[in-house]
């Protein structure tokens, strides 16, 4: 099996898998800004993806292209032969591995036993794992430290270690802790010792609150850890992969959008619908710190497709 993780420089960086945001589109503009060691697509619902019915709604979510490696698609859902089925095709449609979401807290993913619920339904968790291997790309799990009290870590993070997985990411909070609390750091030696004692060769991605690459190289210093990701952190700090930060003028952010507005009608395919409204959640991440950025945002945010946003940045 050919493992890019082991290639990895460590410690390295990862662009969090986040819903509607992180499509081929926005990848593209955040690699144009500074590339993270690793890309992961938006999760992807295997049941979705398994049903000829349904395999359209995944198109856009699983468009890549071979600039973007390596990529990682993530899926959730909770049929073990789904994952079966989906990490045999997802390996033929070249993604360079396969992660399982075991975190998601949203109320709908959690009600049909997916996502963070697994926690709760560890034997599950454990077939789901093993029948993703299926199509022989490494496997990497992210999740949280537990359900509802950060003390239940210790099990669950135990329990996924024993599963021969290539990368484990955890978000440093429980599922009902959401966002509301900060990152559990005091965690992460107990999780990097446990990780040496029974799963030497499984690589950890610490994940919550990183605000930039120096944040995140801070901490893998501190602690050990092969890898860090960031969510959050991009949508206030479109460089927030820099290496060595600098100050952006007005017209390097004004650029990304543009990059942005134009990579989004190149990938505006019959097969990718991509609509424009959604665009708009991203024009705070370029349009501001500026003179005059929340005028213009605000004009922007009257636009009703890329031309007329064009035409506003242009004034
Ligand atoms: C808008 C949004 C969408 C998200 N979608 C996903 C997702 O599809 N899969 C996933 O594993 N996590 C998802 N997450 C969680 C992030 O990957 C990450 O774990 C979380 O934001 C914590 O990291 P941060 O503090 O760096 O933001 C999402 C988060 C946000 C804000």
């Amino acid at each position: 099996m050919n493992n890019f993780w082991h290639d990895l420089p460590k410690p390295f960086s990862a662009l969090a898998p986040m819903e509607a945001v992180t499509d081929i589109v926005f990848r593209k503009t955040v690699a144009s800004a500074t590339r993270p060691d690793v890309f992961f697509t938006e999760f992807v619902n295997v049941t979705s993806f398994c049903n000829p019915k349904g395999r359209h709604s995944t198109n856009g979510r699983l468009e890549f292209n071979k600039t973007e490696q390596p990529i990682v698609a993530q899926i959730w859902g909770n049929k073990p032969s789904e994952f079966e089925q989906t990490s045999i095709e997802l390996a033929k449609m070249g993604f360079a591995g396969i992660d399982i979401n075991m975190g998601c807290p949203d109320k709908a993913v959690v009600k049909q036993g997916s996502g963070s619920a697994l926690i709760r339904t560890p034997d599950l968790a454990c077939q789901i794992i093993a029948s993703a291997k299926a199509g022989g790309l490494p496997i990497s799990v992210k999740t949280r430290i537990g359900d509802i009290k950060p003390s239940e870590w210790h099990d669950w993070i135990k329990l996924l270690l024993q599963q021969d997985i290539t990368n484990l990411t955890v978000h440093l909070r429980t599922r009902k802790e959401m966002t509301k609390v900060p990152a559990h750091y005091e965690l992460i030696p107990e999780i990097i010792a446990l990780r040496n004692e029974i799963a030497p060769s499984t690589l950890i991605t610490i994940n919550g609150d990183i605000a930039n690459y120096q944040d995140g190289i801070k901490l893998a210093k501190k602690y050990g850890f092969e890898g860090f990701m960031i969510g959050r952190g991009i949508f206030t700090n479109p460089f927030a992969f820099e290496k060595m930060p600098k100050t952006h003028s007005k017209e390097e952010l004004i650029d990304l959008l543009k990059l942005q507005l134009d990579l989004h009608d190149e990938h505006n395919t019959d097969q990718t619908p991509r609509k424009f409204n959604p665009l708009k959640r991203y024009f705070k991440i370029y349009i501001r710190d500026f003179s005059g950025a929340s005028e213009l945002r605000d004009k922007l945010m009257h636009a009703k497709n890329t031309n007329e946003a064009r035409m506003i940045i242009k004034q």
